[in-house]
């Protein structure tokens, strides 16, 4: 060993010993003034390990976020986005192609009669624009080149959940994260897509397949916003709705059993609606929200697999693509069998099936589609839940009465056979064999 190299190993030996005479774990405490956000925070702890060639890190992040519901979003008196925008500046948004055909001269001239410059990317955002391609459109209108909104200024999207799940992403990766405000203008995006963490674009004929967890720091949901929202759509939207009801809240699953047809005819109880039915549209939807929050808002990150909100989406996800139907319509097909599952494995009654299939059907839901005989088809979609949620199991949610739900880790292939073949019997004694009412979807899908 040459001189040079062996005074080089003492120094760095005296400089081990040296650091570790200092602290070997270190939690720093940040002082306010250099926070990012108002919205997030992170702590973490740094841990030196004695040999002196690795260290140990734990890191936590925490988030702020809030669902309102609010009346009347783009009246100009109403205060909710002035508050937000005004001190900033300027708003930066995305909104959906349709609702700006519909509210575009509403939100320009709120922002206007508010003195608040908007500067807004319409964008189409149909099934089959949920690209990657459409995330690289909104990233470049959010980018430098673009608006170059800063990692701390939300950005208002306004859509349906394609806008959601598409914008968001483009939040989640701008920045690394920039926090948006989102406006549901669809049920969908009301109640579910929008207050959801899990932004995303679909992957090859896999939905959702490529996405980040990224919820917004604020959904407002607007009920009045519906009033224009096709029937087909609000149907579609009530898939997420029953969803929470089977799994979650059986009050809420009485309510959808006697309001929710009329809730469909009556746009949500914005066309011809008595003020009993306003109520009760407010509460199906402040119930579906809490429901919902109550397991997603609690486990953000999808640290754990015991999601009831993923009732009906177990095996939807592969189908619902290949049938091209509308996603509500293949949430049902989904909770459907879920349903005559849960039966063949003893979780549930006869009844209880029969109740649950007659809520979809009642507003005109699908809860049958040949695709499912395509047994390939379903044990793949299964296979990649199982890979998706983690391989320890599938962790089904499938009900175990009416508002409780557990979660099957497993479904043999011969039980899922069976409970399809089960399925497919009980259906054909349905009016129309289970097909429900606009089940495909118009904009073609994913080609
Ligand atoms: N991220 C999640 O957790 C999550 C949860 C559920 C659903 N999703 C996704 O959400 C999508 C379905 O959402 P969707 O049903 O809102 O579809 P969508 O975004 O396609 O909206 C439905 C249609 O309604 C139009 N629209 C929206 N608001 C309107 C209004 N107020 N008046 C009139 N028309 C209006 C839209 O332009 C669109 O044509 C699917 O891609 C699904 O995968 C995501």
């Amino acid at each position: 060993m040459s001189n040079a190299i062996s005074t080089s190993v003492a120094v760095i030996e005296e400089v081990k010993k040296a650091d570790f005479t200092f602290d070997p774990s270190i939690r720093r405490d940040h002082a306010e003034k250099y926070r990012t956000s108002e919205w997030y925070d992170g702590r973490g702890e740094i841990r030196a390990v004695e040999d002196g060639r690795s260290f140990q890190i734990s890191a936590t992040f925490t988030l702020e976020s809030e669902v309102r519901l609010v009346d009347r979003v783009f009246d100009p008196s109403n205060p909710v986005l002035a508050e937000i925008y005004k001190t900033r500046g300027r708003c930066v948004a995305v909104v959906d192609q349709t609702v700006n055909e519909l509210y575009g001269e509403s939100l320009r001239d709120y922002f206007k009669q508010n003195e608040i410059p908007l500067e807004a990317l319409v964008c189409r955002a149909w099934e089959s624009d949920k690209t990657p391609d459409t995330v690289h459109k909104i990233l470049a209108f959010l980018g430098k080149d673009g608006c170059d909104v800063s990692r701390n200024e939300p950005v208002l999207i306004i859509g349906g959940g394609v806008l959601s799940d598409v914008a968001g992403l483009a939040c989640s990766l701008q920045h690394r994260r920039t926090p948006y405000v989102m406006i549901g203008s669809s049920i969908v995006a009301a109640i579910d897509a929008g207050p959801s963490p899990r932004t995303c674009t679909n992957g090859n004929l896999f939905k959702n397949g490529i996405g980040a967890y990224h919820p917004p720091v604020l959904t407002i949901v607007d009920r009045t916003l519906f009033r224009t929202l096709p029937k087909g759509h609000i149907r579609n939207g009530m898939a997420e709705i029953i969803k929470m009801a089977v799994t979650d809240d059986p009050i809420l699953f009485e309510l959808m059993e006697k309001y929710g047809q009329r809730l469909v005819d009556t746009h949500f109880a914005n066309i011809d609606a008595d003020e009993e039915l306003e109520k009760v549209a407010d509460e199906v939807i402040y119930r579906a929200l809490y429901s919902y929050m109550k397991h997603e808002g609690t486990n953000m990150f999808e640290t754990y697999q015991d999601r009831p909100h993923a009732y009906g989406h177990t095996w939807s996800p592969r189908f619902e693509p290949v049938a091209k139907l509308m996603h509500g319509h293949a949430v049902g097909v989904g909770m459907a069998f879920g349903a005559t599952l849960a039966l063949e494995m003893g979780w549930i009654n006869e009844a209880e099936r029969n109740r649950i299939v007659a809520l979809c059907t009642s507003i005109g839901l699908s809860v049958y589609h040949p695709i499912i005989e395509d047994t390939d088809l379903m044990l793949k979609g299964q296979k990649n839940i199982r890979r998706k949620r983690g391989s320890s199991g599938l962790w089904a949610p499938l009900p175990t009465g009416i508002g409780s739900c557990g979660f099957a880790g497993e479904v043999p292939p011969d039980l899922l056979i069976s409970a399809v073949e089960e399925h497919k019997r009980f259906c054909a004694s349905l009016p129309g064999e289970g097909k429900g009412e606009e089940m495909y979807l118009s904009d073609l899908g994913l080609e």
